[in-house]
């Protein structure tokens, strides 16, 4: 059999490239259906993209990288998309666009404009040989215990990263790469709870808060929330991709709040009332419980000198810890690093020194941020490879 292009991956990116593929097209997977990310995602209604979605909100080794792809294929362009398929959406938050209904959706556009495209996809669909011909590839693989030999001018990878492997992720783009002389940056699980050795915030366990959370490098205001493992939340998840092992990060619980200011005009009005009763009007109750084991809170507001007060908003705006490390790979949403993009064309997505090798999607050495980034970079980097080929 043979095929113009063959897509390893019908995950966002593959089904993604397969629609705008020319010629005759095959996308496999191993997993029972394709998209099994999409549909997790968003908590069921797919964060699809963000309205501010560009360069910044991404890491990689090379910055510029990313730059082309989404530029020629904008959050603007894939909003159309959804539009044409009659897919109600709504922002929550920062940009993030969710669909009012079921990420199922965003599969079946995928499917749909795969068929309007003509791309075949064969689901439980295992790679067993890969290798190099004069012209393109052959591939053996295992469908559905039936094994079959394949040949294309065109490989894509966009099997994406490591993250959830139950899921079905595997390191199958990374093996590929290397098989065929492709650097590898370092990967990590990024955009992923922070873990405590000592079970240090079981008691806080559900408490949610909006915060400045950052590190020597970065810093993002968003909601922290306390775990039974340690520390989880959009500014977490955001500040893990920026995090390394042994480094402190900074809460800044009072981000917007004058603080010192709020506390001595009710010491004024209200100088019997205790301090903690007060602070639990500006912060949750259980934390200011928790945080009044360790920081002076104990007296009536009456008895706080300006000074005691000043010690406590510097303490309440930049509460040093240290992470034991991270939840890795087992609840990451993304892989940070990949494939190196200085083998990588940022025009095409193919291969420098391998003509017809593709790569896409979270494969690559490009990291979006939380909040609709990586599905975007998955549809600009897919656009790129499909139109390329
Ligand atoms: P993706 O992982 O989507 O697809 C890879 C495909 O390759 C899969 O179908 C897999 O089965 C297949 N595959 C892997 N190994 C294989 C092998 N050996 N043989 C055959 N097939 C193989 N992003 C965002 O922008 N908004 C959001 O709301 C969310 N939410 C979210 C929630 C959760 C729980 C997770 C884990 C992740 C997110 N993300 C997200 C991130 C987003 O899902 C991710 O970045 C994209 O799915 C990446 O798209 P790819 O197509 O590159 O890989």
């Amino acid at each position: 059999m043979t095929f113009d292009t063959i897509i390893l991956g019908a995950g966002a990116a593959g089904m993604m490239c397969a629609a705008h593929c020319g010629g005759r097209v095959l996308v496999i997977d191993h997993a029972k259906a394709p998209g099994e990310k999409i549909r997790i995602s968003g908590g069921g209604r797919c964060n699809f993209t963000n309205m501010y979605a560009g360069p910044d909100n991404f890491l990689s080794q090379n910055s510029h990288f990313c730059k082309s792809a989404l530029a020629r294929y904008t959050q603007w362009d894939f909003i159309d998309l959804v539009g044409r398929h009659k897919i109600a959406w709504h922002e929550k938050t920062l940009g993030q666009l969710f669909c009012d209904g079921s990420s199922k959706q965003i599969i079946q556009l995928l499917l749909s404009e795969m068929d309007r495209a003509g791309a075949e996809l064969w689901l439980r669909t295992e790679l067993k040989d890969l290798r190099k011909t004069d012209s393109g590839f052959m591939l053996d693989f295992d469908r559905e215990g039936q094994r079959l030999s394949v040949t294309c001018t065109n490989l894509v990878l966009a099997t994406g990263g490591k993250s959830i492997p139950k899921m079905g992720a595997t390191g199958l783009a990374y093996d590929i790469a290397r098989q065929f002389g492709l650097r590898l940056t370092d990967t990590r699980a990024a955009l992923v709870p922070f873990t405590f050795s000592d079970g240090k915030f079981k008691d806080l366990s559900g408490v949610s808060l909006p915060v400045r959370l950052s590190n020597d490098r970065t810093s993002f205001d968003e909601a922290l929330l306390f775990t039974h493992r340690g520390l989880s939340g959009p500014s977490v998840l955001q500040l893990s991709s920026y995090w390394r092992e042994g480094e402190a990060i900074r809460v800044n619980m009072i981000p917007d709040l004058p603080l010192f200011d709020l506390l001595r005009d009710q010491r004024q009005a209200a100088g019997r009332k205790a301090l903690t009763t007060e602070l639990a009007r500006h912060l949750p109750a259980r934390l200011v419980d928790y945080l009044s084991q360790n920081i002076q809170m104990q007296g009536n507001l009456a008895d706080q000198p300006d000074s005691a007060l000043t010690k406590l908003t510097a303490a309440l705006s930049n509460w040093e810890l240290t992470p034991s490390g991270t939840e890795g790979y087992r609840t990451a949403e993304v892989t940070l690093g990949g494939i190196d993009t200085d083998d990588l064309s940022s025009k095409t997505m193919e291969a420098k020194d391998v003509p017809g090798l593709y790569a896409i999607g979270e494969a690559v050495d490009v990291t979006g941020w939380l909040g609709g980034y990586n599905f975007q970079w998955a549809w600009s980097s897919g656009h790129a490879a499909g139109t390329a080929i």
